[in-house]
C-alpha cells in the first residue's frame, strides 16, 4: 500500500487516538454543529461532504507536518475549503447551481470567515482558490497547493469507490485492516 493511500485510507477509520496530532489542531473545529452538518450532503455520490472535507484535510495535515508547512492552517483550510450548505444538484433552486464549481469556493470563504473569526490569510486564500484550474488564480501560499492536490486526489477516490465495485471491494478491505 503506497503512503499517501494508507494516509488516505485512515480517514474513513479516524479517531483522536490515531491521528498523529490532527485532533489537537483541527478537532474543536471537526466538532461545530456546522461542520458536522455537512454530512448530510452528497459529495462524491457515495461520499458526503463530511467524509470528503476530512479527507482532504488530514492528508493536507499530513503533507504539510512532513514538509514543515503550517500543518494546522492546512487542516483547518481543508475542513473549510467546501463550507457551503446546500446540494449543488437540487434542482429546487434554479439554475443557480450549475455555475456551483465556480461559485463555492467564495461562498466557502464566506463561511470560514463566519465560522472562524479568526480565519488566517493562508486558510482564507486556500479556501478561495482551491478549484484551480476552473478558478484561474493560483494560490498565493504554498499550503493552498497542498489543498489543491489533496481536494482532487480525494475527489477521484471518491469517484472511483462509487463507480467500482471491485475498487470498492478492496479498499472497504484496507480500511478493515488498517
Ligand atoms: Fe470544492
Ligand atoms: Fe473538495
Amino acid at each position: 500500500m503506497g503512503k499517501l493511500y494508507k494516509e488516505y485510507v485512515k480517514t474513513y477509520n479516524l479517531s483522536p487516538e490515531n491521528s498523529d496530532g490532527f485532533y489537537s489542531v483541527a478537532g474543536e473545529l471537526l466538532s461545530t454543529e456546522e461542520v458536522l452538518s455537512l454530512e448530510q450532503y452528497e459529495q462524491h455520490l457515495e461520499i458526503n461532504r463530511l467524509q470528503h472535507i476530512l479527507g482532504v484535510a488530514y492528508l493536507s495535515y499530513k503533507i504539510c507536518k512532513r514538509l514543515g508547512w503550517d500543518f494546522k492552517s492546512a487542516a483547518r483550510a481543508g475542513i473549510m475549503h467546501d463550507l457551503v450548505y446546500y446540494d449543488w444538484r437540487d434542482g429546487e433552486t434554479g439554475g443557480w447551481h450549475r455555475l456551483h464549481g465556480y461559485k463555492h469556493p467564495r461562498l466557502a470563504a464566506m463561511n470560514a470567515c463566519e465560522l472562524c473569526p479568526d480565519l488566517n490569510k493562508i486558510e482564507y486564500d486556500a479556501i478561495i482558490k482551491h478549484m484551480w484550474p476552473l478558478t484561474v488564480r493560483l494560490p498565493k501560499f504554498k499550503e493552498g497547493y497542498v489543498i489543491i492536490f489533496a481536494d482532487k486526489y480525494c475527489a477521484t477516490r471518491e469517484l472511483m469507490y462509487s463507480l467500482n465495485k471491485k475498487y470498492k471491494d478492496k479498499f472497504l478491505d484496507d480500511v478493515k485492516g488498517i
